[in-house]
């Protein structure tokens, strides 16, 4: 037979997080290796569970969920999501604004496949998740990045956005918080942001998956607030982080703005929920229960809560290492550490990810798989418990001992 090989759409399509890194922890594992895998912000593997009500609510719906439902998801999720956004603001939100999604994954590469053509580009920032390069490249769009100023607590610089702007860019994705970085955006920015949109009528997609995982002073701001009846912008958001129910795949789509004009684009949207019939409806069902009543997420983000601790500790931990600096996050899951070049003269961060992994067992992703430009930094999940977030940095820091000019 003559070989088979994947689809050429695929060849420039990396998803590093779980990609040759992996593999490669897999293989130590296989060996009989025990590997700490901090490469993906993956919830349970370290303790955390969903709130109960909402797995009891999901066994409670399970035997009406043997049907296919409504392809945009369960009309009780798509009001419950609907009023979440009505409450904070968007009074005009209906139920007929909203997606429900394999997670937000889904959806991202739904709409891509819905907006983008051949050609088209979108506005990515760098550092990214990324899901977001990856799918406008599957999509035939060419991801233009934008950098955000690290030394400017990893904000974008909106001038430098404006600046890539051409006639084919179609949308802009912002991700706030930020994966990787930690970053929350001010009112400011996102308002920038959602004026560099109006005025070169893009589209805004808002990634705002941690929305609800952010720490001390920091307020999160929904770019739809701002971007009003004259921007189209999509929101995501799901249940994966803050209802530490990443399994459950449930995530939704909320479109703003002007809808009028976007009804061609919405059209093919429906026609790809269509094609995949609907989203799990079990997961549909922890949706409505996950958004009402008491709010657990806020016990987590505060002092003595788990997600703040353990991000505080890294942070500091990566920061006392020499040579290694970490912007202090203010939300999400992960620390984005620099490694200075003139301290550890890295060439290939993969391969320094995959070293560190091969001699002490720790995984950690390396900063070009988040389509950073420069191998000068990583990516460590903050979601271990604090005694073995220790030991994981002390080991990362005798490694770099060993790599130190
Ligand atoms: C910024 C961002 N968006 C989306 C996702 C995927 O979320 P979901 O589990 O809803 O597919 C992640 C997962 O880590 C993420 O970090």
């Amino acid at each position: 037979m003559r070989p088979i090989t994947q689809a050429k759409k695929l060849r420039h399509v990396r998803y590093d997080v779980r990609g040759p890194i992996l593999a490669e922890a897999e293989r130590l594992e296989a060996e009989g290796h025990k590997i700490l895998k901090l490469n993906i912000g993956n919830t349970a593997p370290f303790g955390f569970e969903a709130p109960a009500q909402i797995t009891q609510g999901m066994i409670h719906h399970l035997p009406d969920s043997q049907g296919y439902s409504d392809s945009r998801g369960i009309y009780s999720a798509r009001t419950a999501v609907a009023q979440y956004y009505q409450s904070h603001g968007l009074t005009e939100t209906t139920v007929e604004d909203v997606f429900i999604g394999n997670g937000v994954s889904e959806l991202i590469q739904m709409v891509l496949t819905a907006l983008v053509d051949d050609g088209d580009e979108i506005l990515v920032p760098a550092p990214d998740y990324p899901l977001w390069t990856g799918a406008v490249t599957l999509t035939g769009g060419t991801p233009v990045h934008y950098r955000c100023d690290e030394s400017n607590g990893w904000n974008p610089d909106l001038e430098e956005i404006e600046a890539a702007i051409t006639d084919h860019t179609k949308a802009i994705v912002v991700i706030n918080p930020n994966n990787p970085t930690g970053a929350v955006y001010s009112e400011e920015i996102v308002r920038g942001l959602v004026d560099i949109a109006r005025r070169h009528e893009l589209v805004i997609m808002s990634d705002e998956i941690y929305e609800k995982i952010i720490f001390d002073d920091a307020v999160h701001h929904h770019t739809a607030t701002f971007a009003g009846t004259d921007v189209l912008c999509l929101t995501f958001s799901g249940l994966s982080k803050a209802y530490r129910a990443c399994g459950y795949r449930a995530g939704w789509l909320m479109i703003s703005g002007p809808k009028h004009e976007a009804q061609d684009f919405l059209e093919g949207l429906t026609l790809l929920a269509n094609m995949r019939m609907c989203s799990n409806v079990p997961g549909q069902h922890a949706i409505q229960i996950a958004l009402g009543g008491y709010q657990s997420i806020t016990e987590y983000v505060v002092p003595g809560g788990r997600f703040y601790e353990q991000q505080k500790l890294a942070s500091r931990l990566l920061n006392e290492i020499p040579g290694v600096s970490c912007v202090e996050p203010r939300g999400a899951l992960y620390c984005f550490p620099r490694l200075d070049p003139e301290v550890y003269p890295i060439e290939d961060d993969q391969a320094f990810v995959i070293e560190l992994l091969r001699t002490k067992k720790i995984l950690v992703t390396h900063g070009t798989g988040f389509n950073w430009p420069e191998p000068d930094h990583f990516r460590l999940v903050t979601l271990p418990d604090t005694g073995v977030l220790t030991e994981a940095i002390g080991r990362i820091g005798e490694f770099l001992a060993t790599k130190r000019h």
